[in-house]
């Protein structure tokens, strides 16, 4: 599959239990993390469980064409020979990272201090979305950038020659852009800081740490200050990339809206900066528990057990929960329709610039699958209709945004009637294995086109 060509309508039918182990793909930030960072260290950095969608092969493709060798030894095995901080090379052709705002992002940041010219490029998706939150702070450095209006790919970068340090406060809640200003500063001499106000994902952070630099956070009244020492020599490790909670995210809603239900999803990170889907669900009444918590390589990792939750109720979701969970709200807005009164989500804007705008795309489909939905610039609610009374019925777009498309896959199997996607070709971006997944647990998914 693949979200660059011809459409594939994908319709999900209501359908029995979903009974089972859901063994999801690895985590999509650490694999795009393991493969740059490899790039960037000297010698031969292994890994173990990448995950293998579109978006982390364009990124495979990247570190190539900047000199790396990236080899696939098979069943998600992946060696990187690195080139070192500064050691990059200017591809000869134009960078294209298809759908990956985390791609695209990183990318740029790891070569923006190196003397080296680049062209940027992405898909009708990734071409239309903000890149000034990244460019703005690589000008710091002395990076220039030209691209077109209103900082859209395509673009180029001339990458500083002279790179000079940078202190910056990100001024939106974002991972892509403090891990691109980190990644710059690789580079750079002397101490490059970041400063966060709400905590995002700190992969980048755990995984510098892990691969020989010299990083500490320190937090303050101000935010999470980090500060990096340039020009380290990284050194290559062996990874083993955790499954991707982002991923189970699918079929722990799932089991929780399909009567019967009884899905074991295991490994899975329960970092805190990426959990908060299933605190809410928790709030909610799923009935959803952690099993085998433990520690693997530095982070909370769990079996997560979901069960089919009859009595779920509509919640009011922190705001300050939204960054630990920014990806998981397209699914949660359709367990939240299955529910019992309002469920609440404030403090959203950023869902509004991701792979489509996710708000305005699932208040689209759930009005026509037969939900009240409310929204503004930076909040929406769900009117749920509980479990047994949504309508379904409808074909909805899936606009170039794999989280939507298994969003709304996730919603038929429990809808009195089949939700259909127009497009079910992007899932492949982060998520391979989806269709023979589900349909492994139970769930009806058919290709209009098979
Ligand atoms: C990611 C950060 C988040 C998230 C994306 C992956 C990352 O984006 O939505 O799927 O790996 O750093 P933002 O940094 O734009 O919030």
């Amino acid at each position: 599959m693949s979200g660059h060509g011809t459409p594939i309508p994908m319709t999900s039918r209501p359908c029995g239990p979903l009974m089972g182990d859901a063994n999801v793909p690895g985590d999509k930030s650490i694999s795009h993390r393991s493969l740059i960072l490899g790039a960037l260290s000297v010698g031969e950095t292994r890994i173990t469980g990448l995950l293998e969608g579109e978006d982390v092969l364009d990124t495979a493709k990247a570190m190539r064409a900047f000199g790396a060798e990236v080899t696939d030894h098979g069943g998600g095995k992946w060696s990187v020979f690195g080139v070192g901080v500064g050691g990059f090379a200017e591809p000869d052709h134009v960078i294209d990272c298809g759908n990956s705002g985390t791609g695209v992002r990183l990318i740029m940041g790891a070569m923006a201090t190196s003397p080296i010219t680049v062209t940027f490029t992405g898909d009708a998706s990734l071409n239309g979305r903000p890149m000034g939150r990244v460019t703005d702070p690589l000008d710091l450095f002395g990076t220039q950038t030209v691209g077109r209006t209103g900082g859209r790919l395509p673009m180029t970068l001339v990458g500083a020659a002279d790179p000079l340090p940078v202190r910056y406060v990100v001024p939106v809640p974002s991972a892509q852009v403090k891990s691109a200003v980190l990644l710059a500063g690789l580079n750079a001499p002397g101490q490059t800081v970041v400063i966060e106000k709400e905590a995002t994902r700190d992969h980048t952070e755990r995984m510098l740490v892990g691969f020989g630099a010299e990083l500490t956070v320190v937090d303050t009244d101000e935010g999470r200050v980090i500060t990096l020492t340039g020009q380290p020599e990284l050194k290559p490790q062996d990874i083993i990339v955790p499954r991707d909670p982002s991923s189970a995210a699918f079929p722990v809603c799932a089991a929780i809206i399909t009567p019967g239900s009884d899905v074991l999803v295991p490994n899975i990170g329960l970092n805190p900066t990426r959990a908060g889907l299933f605190t809410t669900l928790r709030e909610m009444g799923a009935d959803l528990t952690y099993e085998n918590m433990r520690e693997e390589g530095g982070e909370p990792v769990a079996d997560l057990r979901a069960k089919f939750s009859p009595n779920l109720k509509g919640i009011a979701v922190p705001p300050a929960r939204a960054a630990s969970m920014i990806d998981e709200y397209p699914v949660l807005s359709v367990v939240a329709s299955f529910a019992e009164g309002v469920t609440d989500m404030q403090g959203v804007k950023e869902l509004r610039v991701k792979e489509s705008d996710r708000i305005d795309a699932m208040a689209k489909g759930l009005r026509a699958a037969g939900v009240t939905v409310d929204e503004g610039d930076d909040w929406w609610k769900v009117t749920g209709l509980g479990h047994g009374n949504v309508p379904g019925g409808v074909t909805v777009a899936s606009v170039l945004d794999h989280r939507i498309a298994m969003a709304f896959m996730v919603m038929g199997m429990a809808t009195q009637k089949p939700m259909t996607v127009d497009d079910g070709s992007p899932i492949a971006t982060s998520f391979p294995i989806f269709e023979g997944l589900m349909t492994g647990l139970g769930a009806q998914l058919v290709r209009a086109n098979s």
